[in-house]
């Protein structure tokens, strides 16, 4: 599909990127439970989307919706320039979809699961054979395509996934947790598929509970919660959200630590650490500073320090990341809590 095609927003951003997917008001609930409570998308043709949120936030619903495998309740969405409503089936045609839970069928070979996708995208007999011969060789898995499924690796299987959902050929992919339950290495493998497609100007939706897949993989991340977007951006937007950079210093002698506690609440510290109370922290004999990680600011609190004649056992300089973010805006710890109010 051309992106001239394309919608572009008019939105209050002034945004002129053309959209790849773009949704308004998409509303889903069950019963008497809301699962989608107004979700407003924005996903420019090209780039990569993160949906994060915490279990049963509603991710696998959105893709579903988008995906148009149920209807929604209310709202509105446009996938590769066509109305999920109206025009379901050309939306079908322009996407392709990985599911949370694996399409790969294990009494079948990997090269027969991939066959069988190309049958169901009509190609015929020899332009199947090499689409899935190409791919399975492309996620190293031509040595393994006469072996069934079943005997394939978590992380083979993921890829399997992956490539059978790009016979078709796709523009637009929604990956529900493409990582989950796969190690470090099978995990960067994923990452990099992923970012290889982009560049070949695939547009990729994946949903994760990954903080660091977001903030390694995504343009924009919205993160979801209680049926709402609770916070869209990017990575550096969101972290920015929340003031969660602190020194942190840990004693292993309880008087050493009660004594810069006390310090420290008579201190007066940049970012007003004393005022807020940070010191007396928790069993673990740690005190937390809160600081902007800055070279200036660490100087002037280590001066500090020395003045008091506080010496930490350790000192670690803490800023703020997505897990921050995360346990801030999907109801965390009290005390992230307060930090976005
Ligand atoms: N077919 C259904 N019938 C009833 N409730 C459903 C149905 N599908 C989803 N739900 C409910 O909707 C809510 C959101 O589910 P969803 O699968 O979208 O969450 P999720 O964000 O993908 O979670 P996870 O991280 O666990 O995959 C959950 O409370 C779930 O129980
Ligand atoms: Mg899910």
């Amino acid at each position: 599909m051309p992106s001239s095609v394309m919608p572009t927003t008019t939105g209050a951003g002034g945004r002129t990127l053309p959209a790849a997917v773009s949704a308004t008001g998409l509303r889903k609930s069950y019963g008497d439970k809301t699962v989608l409570d107004g979700i407003d998308l924005y996903i420019p043709a090209g780039s990569i989307f993160a949906l994060l949120g915490p279990n049963g936030a509603g991710k696998t619903t959105t893709v579903r919706i988008l995906s148009t495998l149920i209807d929604p309740d209310g709202g509105r969405a446009q996938v590769a320039g066509h109305d999920i409503a109206t025009d379901p089936q050309a939306v079908r045609a322009a996407i392709g979809v990985t599911g949370q839970f694996s399409a790969v069928d294990g009494l079948l070979t990997g090269e027969e699961n991939m066959l069988l996708m190309a049958d169901l995208h009509h190609l015929p007999g020899r332009e199947g054979r090499r689409v899935a011969a190409g791919l399975l060789e492309r996620f190293g898995l031509a040595e393994a395509a006469r072996k069934p499924a079943a005997a394939y690796s978590g992380g083979m299987r993921r890829r399997l996934d992956i490539a059978m959902t790009l016979v078709g050929g796709p523009r637009i992919i929604f990956l529900d947790e493409p990582t989950t339950g796969l190690d470090p290495r099978s995990r960067h493998t994923m990452w990099q598929i992923v970012r290889e497609l982009v560049a070949g100007g695939v547009t990729v939706l994946l949903t994760t509970q990954y903080l660091e897949e977001a903030d390694q993989l995504a343009d924009r991340i919205a993160v979801l919660n209680d049926g709402r977007i609770a916070a869209e951006g990017t990575p550096e937007e969101l972290k920015r959200l929340v003031p969660g950079g602190h020194i942190r210093l840990r004693f292993s002698d309880p008087s050493a630590y009660r004594s810069a506690a006390s310090a420290l609440r008579g201190a007066d510290l940049p970012h007003g650490a004393s005022r807020k109370g940070d010191a007396p922290a928790d069993e673990a004999l740690t005190l937390r500073i809160p600081s902007d990680g800055t070279q200036r600011e660490l100087r002037s609190i280590l001066d500090w320090l020395d003045s008091a004649g506080i010496e930490a056992d350790e000192l670690t300089v803490h800023t703020p990341d997505l897990d921050d973010v995360f346990f801030a805006l999907t109801g965390g710890t009290d005390q992230s809590r307060k930090a976005v109010r």
